[in-house]
């Protein structure tokens, strides 16, 4: 509810700022029922803008939600007619060029929602302040480009509060009276508001060290609530995994003294990267082996390391304004994505991570809200945290990498840090250093920043027999999105090689290279290789080079011998992966139909073959998902996608039942839970294994899931067989309402082990009925205030090709309750999880206009938030 009639704000409009903050004084004094925020500024005119001679503009600061209690101009107290309270502003006149400001808010931490500036979850203080959360703190110029030293002062009750940390070094603390104590904290490198954190609260930690490649000593410090702290210590592990990574790959070493990492309950997203003092959500931070799954166990990893790596892709060089989001996001998703490649199975952190953009990213490219990684426009900039800008950007960032190979890379890095360090910097700024390091001309390469869509590749080939000549023609072209109805061709690196009848890869050119990658940069460009001795086939943009749709006529012969042949494994992957489309689509036109019987050999073949890396395999054997399915129809059908998808996952089953069984008690065998890459390997396997033996419809099978998740020893098993039994095609209600019973009994004290609970209902095609959810809603463990929740409750139905999608529009109705609902309290939450509906214009008509129905009365409704009003009205 920030503005009475939200504003676009454009990127050709930024300027900077009249004024800077050199020094940020800020003393919190918290109470149960408020807090009042002190806040001293040391101003400076900028004098590197021109304003009319002799007079000093008035300065403009960011407020929202704040009671003002009192203003100073260098220690005169201002009255009404020397300030100017406006929407969101406090205007205030300047007589000197510099000059001191001291400003008193009074805030009320305990009615905060939103969750964005200071709040409380679970009894403890704690703040979120990017994108533009500082403003409901104190007044403030809260803009990146804005950097200053920051000195906190925390105040609060002994006894509640014994912790109180803000970011930097802890410089001073006492007691005070009445039971109140008060620590200090400094932080000698300057930031931008939106990197202050501030955390008070009874609260336990664990301890480690950490010596830098320099030698000094860094304290590393993981807090959390008492009976979390035995779940800490995979985070610490990762901590310290990253920042020795990032000085080996990157040469960056921490900067401070100490790094603390916080974890609440209440948070909108996964974490946040506050200078020392890293705030996150506790589902990316606590995990055991009871009660966290080895994907959990790899999410915290990457999450941890992704924050950790934003200490200089993200603070010590920061974004100039928000347009420049994807500088440091789509850079460290990159980041972080080597590491945990690095860390773990390279091959499959590709194939996840290009599955998640082909899935989720490219239908927000085909979608209503399409933008470019660096947006040149918004309404409110909360909603462009999108897989655009991280996945996307992380993926243009690759491509870079790719196209500079790594050492140049590296030199590219090394100027950029070192050119900008301490700044607040532009995309450009980043691309410059790259050019600038390598003498590679990106100039082309720059439209990656500025088009929006996903660009299509379509490539055709021709071979003559006679002469040897292989011709491979690429074509590129990207369809309109919002705004932008013409692109101009983009710079593709486009990984290739060659597969002979043996399956063999042939050289490529004259030195030989039996790999390639072609820089692709017109709209249509041929290849030609020479003295091939028969058609080859071709393995296109290996390794996923770029993110582009590939369009290429493969035979079904072509992909099972690109299964079997191909070097590459995500090319292999993918090979299974088109033969899987194929399959379902086929038979969502055609139900009736048989199921591919070459797909089900292919599949069969991937089960039987000894050989291939166990990673790779569970990847392989796992169908397209109904996401992924959706995204790839011209027009989608749901239930048809789900009856199809399960035909097909069926008739697998019943064929290689017997190697399935096999496989599965070869894997299946008890040893101590360690969260490493073979171990997961095989775990993965085995579940995948169990999954397709629950789709046969028999009783033994679903026993066999029954059996596992009561023997389990480990949360990724147990959480695997209750799925199983779940979704199984033989139905035991009675064993599904015991083991629904028993996980909620064992793990109810465990929040983000209830979030998974409520998860698995919802998304369920047998479980999660609109009523159900409504039901679930009511249940104890619930909590409308928590995002986590909310998330797994209703994001999980959203999710629900089924159920949500179900005729009547019931579901559509739900959810557009919800999002009106949870509007007032959270919006930054309400407009996320509205997302499936703005994909309306995709579905069949009938489904469509139900869709629709819905976003209008979304629409309809008055004070709606910046944030959904944006994604409504771009919707519709
Ligand atoms: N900057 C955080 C990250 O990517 C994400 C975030 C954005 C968290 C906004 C909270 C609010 O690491
Ligand atoms: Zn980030």
């Amino acid at each position: 509810m920030k503005d009475a009639q939200p504003r676009t704000i454009y990127l050709k409009d930024y300027q900077a700022p009249d004024y800077w903050i050199d020094t940020t004084h800020l003393t919190f004094d918290l109470h149960e029922d408020y807090a009042l925020v002190t806040s001293v500024l040391q101003m400076r005119l900028n004098g590197e803008k021109e304003f009319e001679s002799g007079t000093l503009p008035a300065l403009t600061l960011h407020g929202e939600e704040l009671d003002l209690v009192s203003l100073h101009r260098d220690g005169e107290e201002l009255e009404g007619d020397q300030y100017q309270l406006a929407k969101g502003t406090l205007i205030v006149s300047v007589k000197q060029p510099t000059f001191e400001l001291q400003v008193v808010t009074r805030i009320r931490p305990q009615e905060n929602t939103s969750l964005e500036g200071l709040y409380k979850s679970n009894g403890m203080f704690c703040t979120q302040c990017e994108a533009e959360g500082f403003r409901k703190i104190t007044y403030y110029l809260d803009r990146p480009d804005v950097m200053s030293v920051f000195t906190t002062k925390v105040i609060a009750s002994q006894a509640r509060y014994p912790v109180l940390l803000a970011n930097g070094n802890a410089i001073d603390k006492g007691e005070l009276e009445n039971d109140r104590h008060y620590v200090t904290w400094e932080d000698p490198f300057k930031k931008p508001s939106y990197l202050f954190a501030l955390v008070a609260g009874d609260l336990e930690c664990i301890e480690d060290r950490f010596t830098t490649m320099s030698g000094r000593d860094v304290t590393l410090k993981i807090f959390t609530e008492s009976h979390n702290i035995h779940k800490c210590d995979h985070a610490m592990v990762s901590l310290k995994k990253s920042m020795r990574w990032d000085e080996e790959v990157y040469g960056r070493e921490y900067d401070l003294d100490i790094f603390m990492i916080v974890a609440v309950d209440h948070f909108n997203m996964g974490a946040m990267e506050n200078k020392g003092l890293n705030i996150f959500n506790s589902s990316c931070v606590l995990a055991s082996p009871e009660t966290a799954t080895d994907a959990t166990y790899q999410r915290i990893e990457a999450i941890v390391a992704h924050e950790y790596f934003h200490n200089w892709s993200g603070n010590r060089v920061t974004c100039r304004d928000w347009f420049q989001l994807s500088l440091k996001e789509g850079f460290t998703v990159f980041r972080d994505a080597e590491f945990s490649a690095d860390m773990n199975s390279r091959g499959v952190k590709r194939i996840q991570d290009a599955s998640l953009l082909r899935t989720a990213q490219f239908a927000e490219d085909a979608g209503p809200m399409a933008h470019p990684i660096r947006p040149e426009s918004f309404i409110e900039i909360s909603n462009f945290y999108t897989l655009t800008v991280y996945e996307k950007g992380c993926e243009v960032v690759r491509m870079i990498h790719t196209i500079l190979g790594a050492g140049q890379f590296r030199k590219g890095t090394d100027l950029y840090f070192d050119r900008h360090d301490g700044e607040a910097a532009t995309c450009e700024d980043f691309v410059k250093a790259m050019e600038d390091a390598s003498g590679v001309d990106l100039t082309q390469f720059r439209h990656w920043y500025s088009q929006a869509g996903t660009p299509v590749m379509t490539v055709t080939d021709k071979y003559d027999a006679e002469s040897g000549d292989y011709h491979l023609t690429i074509a590129q072209s990207c369809p309109a999105t919002p705004g932008q109805e013409q692109k101009k061709p983009f710079h593709i690196p486009v990984g290739i090689a060659l597969l002979d009848e043996q399956g063999q890869l042939l050289p490529l050119n004259a030195a030989g290279d039996k790999e390639q990658v072609l820089s692709i940069k017109q709209s249509e460009e041929t290849f030609v290789v020479k003295g091939c001795k028969s058609k080859p086939l071709p393995s296109l943009l290996r390794n996923f080079s770029a993110p582009v749709r590939v369009r290429y006529d493969y035979s079904k012969d072509d992909l099972v011998f690109l299964m079997k042949h191909d070097t590459d494994s995500f090319n292999r992957w993918d090979a299974c992966q088109r033969l899987g489309v194929a399959a379902i689509e086929q038979l969502v036109e055609q139900p009736q139909q048989a199921v591919d019987p070459q797909l089900v050999d292919a599949f069969g073949a991937v089960i039987a073959d000894a050989a291939m890396d166990k990673a790779v395999k569970a990847e392989m054997l796992c169908l397209p998902s109904e996401a992924s399915l959706a995204e790839q129809a011209d027009v989608i059908q749901p239930l048809a996608i789900v009856a199809a998808r399960k035909k097909v996952k069926q008739a697998i089953a019943v064929a290689h039942k017997d190697a399935l069984q096999a496989l599965y008690n070869e894997l299946n065998h008890e040893r101590v839970y360690k969260p490493e890459a073979a171990d997961i390997a095989e775990r993965t396997l085995k579940n995948v294994c169990l999954g397709y033996l629950s789709a046969v419809n028999e009783a033994e099978c679903v026993q066999l899931a029954a059996k596992q998740y009561d023997d389990a020893s480990n949360m990724t098993d147990r959480r695997a067989a209750l799925g199983c039994v779940i979704d199984a095609h033989y139905r035991d209600e009675a064993l599904v309402e015991r083991l629904l019973t028993d996980f909620y009994d064992r793990y109810k004290g465990n929040s983000n082990v209830m979030d998974d609970w409520f998860a698995v209902q919802s998304s369920s095609a047998e479980l999660g009925t609109v009523e159900k959810v409504k039901a679930l809603m009511q249940h104890d463990s619930f909590d409308s205030t928590s995002p986590n929740k909310l998330r797994s409750l209703i994001g999980g139905f959203t999710r629900n090709m089924t159920h949500f999608h179900t005729a009547g529009g019931t579901g559509y109705e739900f959810l557009a309750d919800r999002v009106i609902e949870l509007d007032k309290q959270n919006p930054q939450v309400a407009s996320r999880i509205m997302t499936p509906l703005t994909r309306w214009k995709k579905f069949e008509p009938v489904t469509s206009g139900l869709m629709k129905n819905a976003l209008e009365r979304i629409k309809a409704v008055h004070n709606l938030s910046t944030d959904v009003y944006e994604v409504v009205n771009k919707s519709l």
